[in-house]
């Protein structure tokens, strides 16, 4: 018998790339792989790579020349290392990885993992690109995942349901390196949910670049919204609560369609805590940025959230520095960030991406729109101090993932993705169980188990936030 293979998979940039990575493994694992959680001893290595802002391609060939030493301390003892670039870097640059990196085998893109191991069988014996995009179903040729590697996994899993986007937002590569937006089959999604669920999955996370631009085939025939979607998952047993991300707020309502609003006020296993990337709070730089809305159609889309689930939370993403945003235009997406009260958000320095059609307008001044960032950052961290600090004294269910650093503590997650510490039993891993907030850390809660029956402090939180 040979013996076990050890595989390495490293993962950048979105959580769809941790699902992507896992999906990998999945295809490896028949072939007698086992993945392991370093870099020591592995036979083969995968770099999931993202492509969305220069340094994290960056990161990517300096890891790259890393490898290149291990690789060679390796082969003098006569063993062989492969290395395989995966992802939106590998899409982007397949030929020019090849060239800059010696290390490398084999690369292939977000759409054709599904044949990894034909190539890395072809990869033996001479280096492989393969960044097609295939015409086959990629999502219907996958290795299902065995139930050990769900169970070690955990407690909360990704499910992607649509891959690609056809928005073309002006400074974004996603188009080019995921494809044409696709959305999976509703049975495929449920069955892949029943699966989870059975090895004790509680919470599922819907993936997509446009995640709410959902309209797979449904078993009626009809193309069903991610709000219907998120309903028949709704009733998967065992599953206890429900995400998606990340979502357009174009595609939140339209004229004929309201069911993703409605699910917000219908169902209580879709979590009060949604990732709304506005990117800009300026019309002239949405305009620029191709994203077909203006900051009041955002500002009614929350508004209506807000309406069908007072509780809810919001996140966003935010790119300041875009070409020919002025101090009014900063100025603009500063104070919307304050006037909505994000509980979180995420905040970049404008990265000119080749191929996209921002990267051929004038570019701002470095220093101009690092000094934007440091503000806009400053104000994000008074917010997110802000809503934690709303937290204290409130119960907040708490989904238990695992045990913590600290003996006897295990720690969870509560509605609006912080992590929470209590001292108790691991055997309340799994479970959701209210928790009193009584200490804040730096980025986490901690808090005692409450007695009794769960009680839901989310609406103090978000009162004590002033939200
Ligand atoms: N430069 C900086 N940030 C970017 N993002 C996407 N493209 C770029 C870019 N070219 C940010 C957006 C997006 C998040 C995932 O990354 O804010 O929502
Ligand atoms: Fe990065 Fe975007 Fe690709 Fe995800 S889809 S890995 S964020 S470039």
């Amino acid at each position: 018998m040979t013996r076990p293979r050890k595989l390495y998979v490293k993962s950048y940039g979105c959580q769809m790339n941790v699902y992507d990575s896992h999906r990998m493994a999945d295809m490896l694992a028949p072939g007698g792989f086992v993945e392991t959680a370093t870099l020591d001893g592995a036979d083969l290595i995968i770099l999931n790579t993202c492509h969305i802002r220069e340094r994290a391609t960056e990161k990517v060939y300096s890891e790259l020349g890393r490898l290149r030493e291990m690789q060679e301390a390796a082969a003098s003892e006569g063993r062989r290392v492969m290395v395989a670039v995966a992802g939106c870097v590998a899409q982007a640059e397949g030929q020019e990885i090849i060239r800059r990196a010696p290390a490398v085998d084999l690369v292939f893109g977000p759409q054709s993992y599904h044949r990894l191991p034909d190539m890395l069988a072809r990869a033996e014996h001479g280096k492989v690109i393969d960044t097609e995009f295939p015409v086959e179903d990629k999502f219907g040729q996958l290795a299902p995942p065995s139930r050990g590697a769900m169970r070690q996994r955990g407690i909360a899993a990704f499910i992607t349901v649509q891959e690609g986007c056809d928005k073309f937002c002006t400074f974004c590569v996603v188009p080019y390196t995921r494809g044409a937006e696709l959305s999976r089959p509703v049975a495929a999604i449920v069955a892949e949910a029943e699966r989870l669920a059975d090895a004790g999955v509680r919470e599922i996370t819907l993936l997509g670049q446009n995640v709410n631009a959902y309209h797979g085939d449904g078993p009626d025939g009809r193309a069903w919204t991610l709000g219907k979607l998120l309903h028949r998952l709704a009733e998967v047993p065992g599953l206890a609560r429900l995400r998606y991300t990340t979502s357009h707020p174009r595609d939140m309502v339209s004229d004929s369609d309201d069911s993703l609003i409605a699910a917000h006020r219908d169902l209580p296993a879709l979590m009060p805590h949604l990732h709304l990337p506005v990117q800009s709070g300026s019309d002239r730089i949405l305009a620029a940025m191709n994203r077909r809305h203006t900051r009041a159609d955002y500002l009614d889309v929350i508004e209506r959230l807000r309406a069908a689930r007072p509780d809810i939370a919001f996140s966003s993403d935010f790119i300041v520095g875009f070409p020919g945003e002025t101090e009014d235009d900063f100025r603009a997406t500063f104070e919307l960030v304050s006037e909505i009260g994000y509980a979180s958000a995420y905040s970049f320095k404008y990265s000119p991406r080749p191929g996209t059609p921002a990267a051929d307008m004038a570019q701002m001044p470095d220093d101009v729109a690092s000094e934007r960032l440091q503000r806009l950052q400053r104000e994000i961290d008074r917010l997110l101090d802000r809503f934690n600090a709303g937290c204290l004294g409130a119960t907040l269910d708490v989904l238990f993932e695992k045990s913590a650093k600290k003996p006897g503590q295990i720690v969870g997650k509560s509605p609006y993705l912080q992590s929470v510490h209590v001292m108790g039993p691991t055997s309340l891993i799994g479970q959701i169980h209210p928790v009193t907030i009584n200490e804040l850390g730096s980025y986490t809660l901690s808090g005692t188990l409450a007695g009794g029956a769960s009680r839901h402090g989310e609406a103090a939180v978000l009162a004590a936030a002033g939200a």
